[in-house]
Parts: C-alpha cells; sequence; structure tokens
C-alpha cells in the first residue's frame, strides 16, 4: 500500500540550481591536504595524490574552498610560495595534525599547489583571506598574486614561480568564523573589518575587470549575530553597491552521537538535525531581505555535514563513513535543491579524510565514502532548474516534540528529463512511494531508475575492501501511466529520470 505521494509540479519553477551548490571544503588539518590529497608534508617526497585527484575529478566537483577553516585566519599566503626549501614550517595553531606528530605546517601545499589542484580535478577555487591575524594589504595582494596580468612584482612573482597565466580566481572569503575562531568578534567589529577588507580587495575588481570578483562574508548559525552583521554593514556609503555577494553560515549535526553506538531513537533525532539546515537558510535569507532589499546577495553554506563523536581535534576529526551520514547528506542536497533561488553555494566538510569526507585514503588506496555515492546520484539535478515537489509522508514524533518526515523529495527538469531525488529517512520500515508528475503522461519506457543502500545497515562503514559496495543499483519501478510506484527499503536514496 502507498504511504508517501510525491507530487512533482513541473511548470512551478524555483530557480537553476547552480552547480556550486555540490561544492567542497579541504582544510590543512589532520589528513586532508598532506596525506589526502598531497603525498606527505615534504615536497620532496610528495606531489599530488593520483588515485585521489581521480576520484575526485570524476565527480566533477564545481568549486573547492581552502585552506580553512579556523586554519584560514591563522594563514599567511606568502609562506606557501616559491622555491619548497624557502618555506618556514610554522605552528597550526588550530589544529594538532595527530597524536603522535607536532602540529607544524610545513607550507609544501601553498596557493600554487591548490590552485593546479583544482585544474587537475576542474574545479573553480575559492580562497578564504585571512582576517582574524592578517591586514587587508596581506588579501589584497593574494588577489593581485593570483589574478593580475600586469606587470607588478607580484605578478612577476607568480611567474617566476611558474604561472605565466593569471588564474582568474573568482570566490574570495574574508575570513572564517570570525565570531569565533576567527577573532572573537561582534558582529558590528566584523562588519568594520569586512568593509576594510572589501575595499581593497574589492578595487582589484576594477583594476582586473575581466575577472568579475565575487566578495563573501562569514556569518553564524545564531541569526541575530548576522542580522547586526548586515546592519552595520549596510551603513556604509556604498548602500546597495557595496561588495558583499554573499553570505555565508556553517552547519554541523551529530556532535553527540557515534553512529556506530547508537539506537534508531538517536538516528531520527540526527537526521531532524540535519533538517533543520531548512531553518538556517530561511532564518539567512530573510535577514539579508530585510536590510538588501534592492539586490541579490546568496546564501552559501560554506561547511556542512555530519560531525560525530570520533572526530576530535586529536585525531585530525576523523570519523568513520558509513550509510547514515550519506542518507542525511542526500536530505540536505534536496533541501538546497527546494531553496536554489537563495543558496548559492555550499561546502561540504571536507573533502578527504576529515569529517563527512567523499574520498578516503590510507597510505596506498584512496576509495570513495557513501557519501561520495550520494553526490554522485544527485549529480543530474546541476544546472538544472529546480520545480516545487510536494511530499505527502508520514512522520514520526520525537522524544524532543520534533517531527521526522519520513519521506522526502525534490526535482528538477533539465532539457530532455525530469530528475527526482527520494530519500526513505526512516532506519527502521519500507515505504511505498506514488510519484507523479503534473499533467504529465508516464510511459514505463522513459523512466529509469537506482536506489543506494538497499539492504545496508544504517550504521555500516566503509572500507577500502567494501568500498564498492555502495554503488547505486537499479530500482524496480511500474507505472499505470499516471504515476510511477516504487518500493524504498529503510535509509535508502533513491533517484528517478522521467525523459
Ligand atoms: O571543519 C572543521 C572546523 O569547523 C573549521 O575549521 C571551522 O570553520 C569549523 O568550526
Amino acid at each position: 500500500m502507498t504511504d508517501a505521494r510525491i507530487t512533482v509540479h513541473t511548470e512551478a519553477s524555483i530557480d537553476r540550481i547552480a552547480p556550486e551548490v555540490h561544492g567542497h571544503f579541504s582544510e590543512h588539518l589532520g589528513r586532508c591536504i598532506y596525506g589526502g590529497i598531497w603525498h606527505a608534508d615534504s615536497a620532496d617526497e610528495g606531489g599530488f595524490r593520483e588515485d585521489t585527484v581521480s576520484l575526485l575529478a570524476d565527480l566533477d566537483l564545481p568549486v573547492l574552498r581552502w585552506p580553512g577553516g579556523c586554519f584560514a585566519d591563522d594563514y599567511h599566503w606568502e609562506d606557501g610560495i616559491g622555491p619548497q626549501a624557502d618555506r618556514p614550517r610554522r605552528r597550526n595553531l588550530f589544529w594538532a595534525q595527530g597524536p603522535e606528530e607536532i602540529p607544524e605546517e610545513s607550507n609544501a601545499f601553498g596557493t600554487d599547489e591548490f590552485l593546479e589542484f583544482c585544474e587537475r580535478i576542474g574545479t573553480e577555487p575559492y580562497l578564504a583571506a585571512n582576517v582574524g591575524s592578517g591586514d587587508p594589504q596581506e588579501a589584497a595582494n593574494w588577489v593581485e598574486y593570483c589574478n593580475y596580468d600586469g606587470d607588478t612584482e607580484l605578478a612577476d612573482r607568480r611567474r617566476e614561480n611558474g604561472r605565466e597565466e593569471p588564474y582568474g580566481v573568482k570566490y574570495w572569503g574574508l575570513g572564517n568564523e570570525n565570531w569565533g575562531c576567527g577573532g572573537q568578534m561582534t558582529p558590528e567589529q566584523y562588519a568594520d573589518e569586512y568593509r576594510r577588507f572589501a575595499t581593497y580587495v574589492g578595487t582589484m575588481d576594477n583594476l582586473m575587470l575581466d575577472h568579475d570578483l565575487e566578495l563573501i562574508a562569514c556569518g553564524f548559525e545564531q541569526h541575530e549575530w548576522n542580522r547586526r552583521f548586515l546592519e552595520k554593514v549596510n551603513e556604509s556609503p556604498w548602500g546597495v553597491d557595496f561588495p558583499l555577494d554573499h553570505l555565508t553560515l556553517h552547519h554541523y549535526y551529530g556532535r553527540t552521537i557515534s553512529v556506530a553506538e547508537a539506537d534508531e531513537d538517536q538516528y531520527d533525532r540526527f537526521l531532524a538535525d540535519a533538517l533543520e539546515m531548512e531553518r538556517h537558510i530561511e532564518r539567512m535569507a530573510g535577514a539579508i531581505n530585510a536590510v538588501a532589499t534592492t539586490r541579490d546577495i546568496g546564501v552559501i553554506i560554506d561547511e556542512w555535514g555530519a560531525w560525530h563523536t570520533e572526530a576530535t581535534a586529536d585525531n585530525g576529526l576523523e570519523q568513520p563513513g558509513n550509510v547514515l551520514d550519506a542518507l542525511s547528506a542526500a536530505a540536505v542536497l534536496d533541501i538546497f535543491n527546494d531553496y536554489s533561488d537563495v543558496v548559492t553555494m555550499t561546502n561540504i566538510a571536507q573533502t578527504v579524510n576529515v569529517l563527512q569526507c567523499l574520498v578516503e585514503t590510507d597510505e596506498t588506496d584512496a576509495w570513495a565514502r557513501p557519501t561520495y555515492r550520494v553526490f554522485d546520484l544527485y549529480a543530474p539535478h546541476k544546472g538544472n532548474e529546480a520545480v516545487r515537489t510536494t511530499v505527502e509522508t508520514p512522520s514520526r514524533e520525537l522524544a524532543d516534540d520534533r517531527k521526522l518526515p519520513l519521506v522526502g523529495a525534490s526535482a528538477s527538469v533539465g532539457d530532455d528529463e525530469t530528475y527526482v531525488t527520494v530519500t526513505n529517512l526512516d532506519c527502521r520500515e519500507d515505504h511505498a512511494v506514488e510519484l507523479s508528475l503534473e499533467g504529465t503522461r508516464l510511459d514505463e519506457g522513459d523512466v529509469r531508475a537506482e536506489i543506494l543502500f538497499a539492504d545496508q545497515d544504517p550504521a555500516r562503514e566503509v572500507t577500502a575492501d567494501n568500498a564498492d559496495e555502495f554503488t547505486a543499483a537499479d530500482l524496480a519501478v511500474s507505472t499505470d501511466g499516471d504515476s510511477i510506484e516504487a518500493e524504498l527499503p529503510p535509509s535508502t536514496v533513491a533517484a528517478i529520470s522521467i525523459r
């Protein structure tokens, strides 16, 4: 018997799903860069990990944020350019690199290595400049080093370092969590700093007309902070032309549980925490609309994902990759589709080995985590037009008075298909789902469906040896011409494509 009904309103467009919504984040933390992307923290031994490059290139990441995170507000970019032997070792103030190693940064992986990495995997870079302990001139110089094509000392240094053409970096974050690790600032203080930095970095936009910079301010999950920041930053004499293109927040969930030890009630609460993303986007968009009435400022979620008890600073924030976390990512990506009119980019944390990474490595191998499979399954949404979707679903009452909707979905329309993704967030029961597309007759031959994680326990963890067991399988569906029916086992993610 059908217990969830999904209706796709194919004519009710929301907006184009920015491909950048499937973006990623990598920080100098634990084994993300050194050991994950780059072989070691010494260039003599290393270089890019080809296995990681190949997995990430296959996924076609649209954008990658770097170098942090909290590390960004302690990072001086000039430490990481030029001959490797001349680069200074520094303390990594925020992150221990692992219990037996000293928390130091070799600077072997710097700006040119990161930007080359982006080119190798075919992604757009997003650089986060140091506001907490840096100054506006340093940030402006970084833009000049990366993007300027003229005859200056900084442009020449880039050329001496092997890169003739400017990189054309478009996305520039000014600070990270400046309410916390990035300087413990009040919103008013950060607004003043942001204006100062944006003045000098923003000037680069005028100087380099072929590089259209997008400037990004870092907000907070406490929305009163965002409101105060926006009000203060808006006092600028620039008025509507003020260089602020996006405001971000970070949303992590699952901090109190280890999935391996959790029970089904805790799974439910974890998934409900992930779904809080919707409320954060709405509140952020509301604060922006109240202040910026005549212009677009996008919402970016530039750190998000599961963060569990296993991930501590001592182990470089490593935690196992499992089905439950991947399921939460699918539910969150559905939310991003529904808010494609305001969400301009998101960056799951973090790309390799850290937190809800997509790729995990050891000394010899790199492999895809279940969350990687979700991004792969959701990839056809990128660049499509998101359309309104109604989901009638049973829900479960949680002990904390929230309700967990057990089935979720989102849909988008591309050139020659409608693409619908569906989650069964119920870790206990199957759900029979009926899907219809408003005003569309359905022919079985036009429908293709796939499913992730059927018959997998939510706590099942990925290893180098079992990684291929998490790939998508065909999903059997039937249609009577008006609707499509499918049975979704517990904690699964499905994609249905209709030509
Ligand atoms: O992703 C790990 C850390 O989480 C980042 O450095 C910081 O921005 C956030 O608090």
